[in-house]
């Protein structure tokens, strides 16, 4: 079932949640939202599920227009922020909720609540009440609700934001399995890129109520279109500094290379601002232009470790290297980035 929002807006009150917003999500695809606190992730799905009333724009799944739907009308499953189960009821009839509204028989309800329940390891928890239930365990029996009855849209809000690491890596590939066979056109709410980028096909990056770009894991990380998303999507994070162009080359203190050829012909001027981004992998220590700095943190992550460059103008560059350990703190040490792969940006934060 695709999914289309045509300049859907949100307002509340004075506040412009959303603004002529434009998303389409193919049949079948799984799209993260993806964003900091308050960017209009919730208020997107709730749209989207009919909790809220749009201030304008239209909404559609696959032909039917559902913008003036009820929830139950539009055949959704979904996983709130706060999972919202019903306390008085069992784990069973938490999940058998959904099924009993359309009154079906005892024996499919039974044998659907323990498939559900088997793949979301919660069999066990069948009997106890929410109350009687972690966290984790709770968001499960709420991702079981939401799927029982094999919806054509499954929305999910921060569906793993409450469990333990090991779990959330494990459920992770869990849900992505749930949603490849149950073939379930989904939105994952995140504002974990991991998350976003390990899950989706595609994902949708927001900033204060705007969509700043979709594209797939790869595109997201490797074509970022401005320095927001450079900044968001990375983990650990891309480093960036100020500088100017002067002679062809980029100038900051402490820092300057000559600029590649594509920048040069991308008609940056003598003297214009701009920053440039450079990725952690790409700053290396057999890298060909050279960069000087000192060593001001070092962390090993068991397999990578990680280093913070101190250059000569403050600016700190983060470099992640997999080979042993080579330097240790205080060192005053030449490494090289990778200049086809740094990003370049003009004073707007518009890659150039
Ligand atoms: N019922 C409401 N009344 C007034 N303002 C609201 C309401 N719901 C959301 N907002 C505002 O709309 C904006 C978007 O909120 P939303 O809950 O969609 O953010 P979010 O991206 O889901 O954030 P988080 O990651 O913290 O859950 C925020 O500025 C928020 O304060
Ligand atoms: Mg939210």
């Amino acid at each position: 079932m695709e999914i289309r929002l045509e300049k859907f807006s949100k307002s509340f009150g004075p506040v412009n949640a959303i603004e002529d917003m434009d998303l389409a999500i193919g049949d079948g695809e799984m799209i993260a939202l993806l964003g900091p606190s308050g960017c209009g992730k919730t208020t997107t799905l709730y749209a989207i599920c009919g909790l809220h009333r749009v201030s304008a724009g239209r909404i559609w799944f696959g032909d039917r227009e559902v913008t003036h739907l009820v929830p139950q009308e539009r055949k959704v499953g979904v996983v709130f922020q706060s999972f919202a189960l019903y306390p008085h009821l069992s784990t069973f009839e938490n999940i058998a909720f959904p099924l009993q509204i359309r009154k079906e028989s005892n024996a499919d309800i039974e044998r659907k609540v323990k498939d559900i329940a088997n793949t979301l390891h919660i069999e066990e928890l069948l009997g106890r009440r929410p109350g009687q239930l972690s966290g984790g365990q709770q968001q499960r029996v709420a991702l079981a609700r939401a799927l029982v009855r094999r919806p054509d849209v499954l929305l999910m809000d921060e569906p793993l934001a409450n469990l333990d690491a090991g779990l959330r890596l494990e459920m992770r590939s869990e849900i992505r399995r749930i949603q490849r066979e149950s073939g379930c056109t989904s939105i994952l709410v995140t504002h974990d890129q991991v998350e976003a980028m390990s899950m989706c096909d595609r994902i949708a990056l927001m900033h204060k109520g705007k969509i700043q770009q979709i594209g797939t894991p790869d595109e997201m990380y490797h074509q970022p279109k401005n320095k927001f998303i450079a900044g968001f999507i990375g983990n650990p994070p891309i480093s960036f500094a100020d500088g100017v162009v002067e002679d062809g080359r980029f100038v900051a203190q402490g820092l300057s290379f000559e600029l590649p050829d594509q920048i040069k012909g991308a008609s940056v001027s003598a003297g214009q601002k701009i920053a440039i981004g450079v990725r952690p992998e790409y700053l290396q220590p057999d890298f060909a232009t050279a960069i000087e700095g000192e060593v001001t943190f070092i962390e090993s992550q068991g397999r990578e470790i990680l280093y913070d460059l101190k250059l000569g103008g403050g600016q700190i560059f983060r470099s992640i290297q997999s080979s042993e350990q080579t330097c240790k703190l205080g060192d005053q040490i030449h490494w090289g980035i990778d200049v086809n792969s740094v990003f370049f940006f003009d004073e707007q934060g518009v890659r150039l």
